[in-house]
């Protein structure tokens, strides 16, 4: 009896991660465009678009070096400056060891309060993965970082507007960079011309400037 439900459960369980796995597998394949149907060169210059979005400090800022810290651009300032009091994302990007981003970066699906307040978004509140820095980095070397599954947590082009989409379903960080709260500036173009590039860079193969 108990032996059964155990199986039910199993059964139960894999199937609900199948069912997540193809959920989540579609959420950028409407974005997608056919492989080698955009030019290199127009893909090169959906890249030179991508680049202001990344490098962008509603972005670079969380996507940081090992040293953890995250960076503060704040309304009517335009130079990074190391985040204030003392704050320190740790190994576990979350400033587990020391102060929780989220005691003050709450997480809340409601839109962002006017500067200075902590930014927040839908899904709790940390650095990006280590692997995934752009602060600081040259165009073309975030260029190679994002098309480098080894580097960008094993996404192929589609992978990344899954990313994307996936973000955006859970009111996330990418596209709040677009609405920040006010005052802050925001990156180039909207969040949907930022995924339309994306799949234009990925179906030219993702070419790099040098
Ligand atoms: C609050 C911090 C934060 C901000 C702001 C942020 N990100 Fe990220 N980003 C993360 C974290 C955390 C991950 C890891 C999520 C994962 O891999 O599932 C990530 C991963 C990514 C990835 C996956 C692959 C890779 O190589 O980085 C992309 C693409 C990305 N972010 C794009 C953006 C863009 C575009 C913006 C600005 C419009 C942005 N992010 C702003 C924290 C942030
Ligand atoms: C004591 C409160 C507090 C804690 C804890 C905190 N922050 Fe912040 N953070 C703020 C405030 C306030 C701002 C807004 C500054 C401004 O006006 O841009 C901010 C802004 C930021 C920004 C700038 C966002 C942007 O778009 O420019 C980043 C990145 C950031 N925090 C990351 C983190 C991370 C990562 C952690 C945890 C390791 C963290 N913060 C912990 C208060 C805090």
């Amino acid at each position: 009896m108990r032996r059964t439900t155990l199986i039910a459960l199993t059964f139960a369980s894999s199937s609900i991660l199948a069912l997540m796995g193809m959920v989540m597998a579609k959420d950028g394949a409407k974005d997608a465009l056919p492989p080698g149907s955009v030019s290199s060169a127009a893909g090169l210059q959906a890249w030179k678009r991508i680049e202001a979005v990344v490098t962008h400090p509603r972005c670079a800022n969380c996507h940081v070096d090992a040293k953890a810290i995250p960076i503060w651009t704040p309304a009517g300032e335009s130079k990074p400056r190391v985040h204030g009091m003392n704050i320190h994302g740790g190994e576990s990007r979350i400033g587990a060891e020391t102060i929780p981003c989220s005691t003050c970066h709450v997480t809340s699906t409601t839109p962002n309060d006017p500067a200075p307040a902590p930014l927040h978004a839908g899904i709790d509140w940390q650095l990006a993965p280590v692997e995934f820095i752009w602060f600081g980095k040259s165009g073309a070397e975030i260029c190679a970082q994002l098309k480098d599954p080894e580097r960008n947590g094993g996404r192929d082009a589609d992978g990344l507007l899954d990313h994307l989409r996936h973000d955006a379903s859970l009111s996330g960080f990418i596209p709040r960079a677009w609405a920040p709260g006010a005052g802050r500036t925001t990156p180039p173009g909207t969040f949907e011309d930022h995924v339309k590039d994306m799949a234009l860079w990925g179906a030219a193969g993702q070419p790099c400037p040098d």
